[in-house]
């Protein structure tokens, strides 16, 4: 299958949401979950491919620090992209808070036309549970935001948030 296209997608939220995992598996397509996950120091790099509409979507992702020391992202950085991932913690709202907030205003201010997708990770917690689905996908509805739930520690949803995201933009 040919290769076919370079997006550019932006990975932000609060630190300890689970952005490098979730980028580890879907990378991997395997069970690749790191439980000692170091905190992101600047910006992380890689590159994937997902299948859509039968043809091979190609993906640039920059894996973002959620602590604020270690942010290094710029304005250019978002000027050029085509999707970002906004990840909250389903057990911690004020993780959700940030994502719908702060995240998504900064996002929305360096760049306007992009695809974005709200992703309330960590659902192999659902006992913790502190952001109810139903409040978290009328917001995305609202806002014209994808939705989806997912869990980096048992794989559920990762690889399918990933390639709607990038059926969306493509
Ligand atoms: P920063 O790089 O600091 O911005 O954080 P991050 O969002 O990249 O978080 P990271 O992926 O490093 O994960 C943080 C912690 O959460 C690690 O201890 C992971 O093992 C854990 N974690 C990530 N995803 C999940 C998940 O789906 N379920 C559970 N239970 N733990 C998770
Ligand atoms: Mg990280």
């Amino acid at each position: 299958m040919p290769y076919m296209y370079k997006y550019r997608i932006l990975l932000l939220g609060d630190s300890g949401v689970g952005k490098s995992c979730a980028l580890l598996l879907s990378r991997y397509k395997r069970n690749e979950f790191n439980p000692e996950s170091l905190t992101t120091i600047g910006l992380d790099f890689c590159t994937g491919s997902l299948e859509v509409d039968g043809k091979l979507i190609g993906a640039h992702f920059w894996d973002t620090a959620g602590q604020e020391r270690f942010r290094t992202v710029t304005t250019a950085y978002y000027r050029g992209a085509a999707g970002a991932l906004l990840v909250y913690d389903i057990t911690k709202r004020d993780s959700y808070n940030s994502a719908t907030q702060r995240w998504l205003e900064e996002l929305r201010e360096y760049k306007d036309n992009i695809d974005i997708m709200l992703v309330g990770n960590k659902t192999d917690l659902e006992y913790l549970r502190a952001v109810p689905t139903g409040e978290a996908k009328a917001f995305a509805a609202e806002h014209g935001l994808l939705f989806r739930e997912t869990s980096a520690k048992d794989a559920s949803n990762v690889q399918l948030a990933f390639q709607n995201l990038l059926t969306d933009i493509y």
